[in-house]
């Protein structure tokens, strides 16, 4: 018996939309049917790649084909609020890249929307889509950690300003903490089961530049990458207080004089403990002994395509049923409330409270 595929529209076709779109193209539930970027090339590119048949330069228009039951929005972060509230007014459901929007306000338009509209709108959290993370969630949810009251996360890039859009502020919303923060902060605030925010103390610095100059070492960039502009941050530490007396201390950079990169997800509970990154691993006592447990996993730290593909199959499965998504808007709204609260409070040089 053949499926009833959803149509669906991917919006902005540069770098991270290959994950989107190879994820929709080896979905049986999805038919890639239309795609846009301003930069018609890219667009046209990209469509032939994965054989889509409806291409479009202006979103608007996108959004004007009422076959389209559902988007994926991979544009700058300028334009996610605008893309999304239109989208879900055209009767789209939408999926969204992090982060939601660059500011608190917008992310309140965009919650609106979503009231008004009764579409679905998922946030692109893609780390809680991993596998590792899930089988973590499980175990918290079933109380092994006990009560988790500190995580500490870090990613640090030695070496990582994408350039581009990423290090303008008025596209992007700010720098590491906004682009990478935003998905160890997540994810961490996810596990805690999403405790509300009440505190932050945070600072930021802008010391190295982006580093252009390094030779012999590649990173990420822009799918227009241009390293005559930079007005972000090189790197930002922050400590976050909940209401339950929990907290979380973060550090991100896209450049630092660090020896290697590094990325850790930790977390800390009455009766165990977890490492999610660098490798999955839970810490717990018994018998008067502490023991290191490893899980055998396929992976031992994130595998992104898969957690790109389990994120586009969980979209589609609210799309297509009353499942709601479980990254919906009201997270990407706390999330804004976190990031936006780090920015204001290194900006001040002072703890701010939420
Ligand atoms: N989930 C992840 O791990 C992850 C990783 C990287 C990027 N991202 C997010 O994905 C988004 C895109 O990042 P990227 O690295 O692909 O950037 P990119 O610059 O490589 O691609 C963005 C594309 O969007 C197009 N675009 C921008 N504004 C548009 C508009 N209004 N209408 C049509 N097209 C438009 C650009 O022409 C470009 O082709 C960002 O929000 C970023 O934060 C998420």
């Amino acid at each position: 018996m053949s499926v009833t595929k959803t149509k669906i529209g991917v919006i902005g076709l540069g770098s991270i939309s290959d994950l989107h779109l190879q994820s929709y193209h080896r979905s049986e539930e999805a038919e890639l049917y239309a795609a846009c970027d301003m930069n018609g090339g890219r667009a046209e590119e990209k469509a032939a790649k994965y054989g889509i048949p409806h291409v479009y330069t202006d979103y608007k228009e996108l959004l004007a084909n009422p076959d389209i039951e559902a988007v994926s929005i991979c544009t700058w972060n300028n334009s996610h609020a605008e893309i999304s509230i239109a989208a879900l007014r055209a009767g789209k459901h939408v999926l969204v890249e992090k982060p939601l929007c660059r500011t608190v306000e917008e992310a309140l338009q965009v919650q609106a929307a979503v009231r008004e509209t009764g579409k679905k709108l998922m946030v692109g959290f893609v780390r809680r889509y991993d596998s590792n993370a899930q089988l973590v969630k499980r175990f918290i949810d079933q109380e092994e950690l006990g009560e988790v009251y500190y995580a500490k996360a870090s990613c640090i890039r030695r070496l990582g300003n994408p350039g581009g859009w990423f290090a303008d502020p008025d596209r992007s919303g700010g720098g590491p903490v906004i682009d990478i923060g935003v998905h160890v902060i997540d994810l961490c605030w996810y596990m805690m089961g999403r405790p509300k925010p009440v505190s932050i103390s945070a600072n930021t610095y802008k010391k190295l530049g982006n580093r252009a100059n390094v030779r012999n070492l590649s990173f990420y960039k822009a799918a227009d990458y241009d390293p005559t502009v930079n007005g972000v941050e090189d790197m930002a530490n922050a400590l976050i207080r909940f209401d339950n007396g929990a907290s979380l201390f973060v550090d991100v950079s896209f450049t630092l004089h660090a020896k290697k990169d590094e990325i850790s997800v930790k977390l800390y509970g009455d009766k165990g403990g977890v490492e999610l990154e660098p490798e999955v691993s839970f810490v717990t006592e018994k018998h008067d002994t502490i023991l290191n447990m490893t899980p055998q996993t396929d992976a031992k730290s994130l595998n992104v395509h898969e957690a790109f593909y389990n994120e586009i199959q969980h979209f589609l499965s609210c799309v297509r049923s009353d499942n709601q998504p479980i990254s919906p808007v009201a997270d990407g709204l706390e999330m804004m409330k976190m990031l936006c609260g780090i920015y204001e409070s290194a900006a001040k040089g002072t703890e701010i409270k939420l």
